[in-house]
């Protein structure tokens, strides 16, 4: 074991780095098109609804069980159990976490690479090499690979730096920059032509779709994929956490800015996507749908930032240097959970373990990039539809069914004395043991095709 960990310096430290893992391309691509798709505002309203009710206690689950191990997601749970039985399944949970994870990174790798090549593009264009720039935005093999390594080798530089030198410092630089891009490109979008049909069709409920059972499952897994839960992100990110941290209200600013940023990022695409129809770019699909995924951000907007002469380039370039700087902070998180397995519990270096699990994730990464059409959706599916559920349950299990209840309170009302009066301590023991499980496995039900 490593004898010296690291630890988050400050609050706000902490928080940047937990809300730039939260806040991702989940934020800022999929709620606004899941929102759009969905009875706007109803879906809004549904997602807020479920981000408190249950993807906060599992959140928070996660985050105690991190701290009170203070070590990785394979040691916290060995710790937790109690017995043959529930060390074998904590074991388990741990390292299902770690390979979930880790291939939650390598498609996550190759979008965010796509980002970059997009980033660049308008530069290219600024410096007349045109050819240049229609290789960065055509599909390819070669571009694909070659953003991949670049990209992983940004995610290896900041990891390899450690927890104060590494996430620490870059998510304090770059979550604000990415709230002031966010927030400008908002200002300048929403004054052109067009905008106000989209600030409709994102604000005005339709409450008719809210009862559908399928919406309420979407939000649901929504809501786990954008606050990183089930995979040990947020508990790895919880055990560099402070003992006089007051975790509770830690967790919530963290949920709060994940949806905030999530609810703004809303407030950009969905008028964006209406300019670029007043525009004479095709929004909708065959079947009627809003176009949503790739063909949104990798073909409508380019078509709209075009359509809007010399400005267009500025506007391409702020809009795809927030959509790779929400990547970086949360691959940086990714790539943290088997790292820190592998430096605490095999004494690897960190440079070493870091450059050499990057490499291996890198090479996942193109041979995804290499059968795209066959293992690019399976990949997505299984570890965000299936993995990532299961371990936010299994999480929950740990937390209000295997440690004692006195256990827990100890470790909560560190930094938090009065945790026993709260609210907070009369709710959320009660959510994580019955609620969560239970919606999480109603997701289930519904995949399986029972609902
Ligand atoms: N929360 C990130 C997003 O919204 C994705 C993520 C999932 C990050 C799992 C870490 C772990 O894009």
């Amino acid at each position: 074991m490593s004898a010296a960990r690291g630890e988050f310096s400050s609050r706000f430290g902490f928080l940047m780095a937990a809300s730039g893992s939260a806040v991702g391309l989940g934020n800022i691509w999929g709620f606004p098109t899941n929102t759009a798709s969905n009875g706007g505002a109803a879906f809004l309203f549904t997602y807020l609804i479920l981000v408190f009710l249950l993807a906060y206690p599992a959140l928070m689950a996660e985050l105690i069980i991190g701290r009170h191990g203070h070590s990785n997601a394979v040691t916290a749970l060995q710790g937790l159990s109690r017995g043959r039985a529930t060390y074998l399944l904590g074991t388990t949970v741990g390292f299902v976490g770690i390979v979930t994870v880790s291939l939650i990174l390598s498609f996550y790798v190759i979008v965010s690479g796509w980002m970059m090549a997009y980033l660049i593009d308008p530069l290219a264009r600024l410096a007349g090499l045109n050819s240049l720039a229609g290789w960065l935005t055509g599909d390819g093999l070669v571009r694909d690979s070659l953003f991949v390594l670049l990209f992983m080798g940004l995610t290896i530089y900041v990891i390899s730096a450690g927890v104060k030198e590494g996430i620490e410092k870059w998510a304090s630089r770059l979550m604000p920059s990415l709230i002031v891009i966010l927030i400008l490109l908002i200002l300048y979008v929403v004054t052109l032509p067009g905008a106000s049909e989209g600030l409709r069709a994102y604000l005005v409920p339709d409450f008719g779709v809210v009862a559908n059972p399928h919406l309420i499952i979407n939000a649901l897994g929504q809501a786990f994929f954008s606050l990183s839960l089930g995979v040990g992100t947020m508990l790895i990110y919880g055990s560099y956490v402070n003992k006089r941290e007051n975790l509770a209200q830690l967790g919530s600013l963290v949920a709060l800015l994940d949806v905030g940023i999530a609810f703004l990022a809303g407030l950009l695409i969905l008028p964006a996507m209406y300019v670029a129809q007043n525009n004479g770019v095709a929004i909708y699909d065959a079947a009627g749908g809003l176009i949503a995924g790739p063909g949104l951000i990798l073909s409508v907007l380019p078509a709209l930032f075009n359509s809007m002469g010399p400005i267009g380039l500025l506007v391409a370039l702020a809009f795809f240097l927030l959509m790779t700087i929400a990547s970086l902070t949360s691959s940086i998180s990714m790539l943290e959970v088997p790292v820190a397995y592998a430096v605490e519990n095999h004494g690897v270096e960190r440079k070493k373990a870091t450059v050499a699990i990057g490499a291996i994730i890198a090479v996942i990464c193109l041979i995804i990039v290499a059968n795209f059409s066959v293992l690019f959706d399976l990949t997505v599916t299984v570890t965000t539809e299936w993995s990532q559920p299961l371990g936010g349950l299994f999480f929950c299990v740990f937390v209000a069914w295997i440690w004692n209840r006195n256990g827990l309170l100890r470790e909560i009302s560190q930094g938090y004395p009065d945790v026993e009066q709260s609210l907070f301590w009369k709710i959320w023991p009660f959510y994580v043991k019955f609620i969560c499980p239970v919606a999480i496995l109603m997701v289930y039900v519904q995949l399986l095709g029972f609902l």
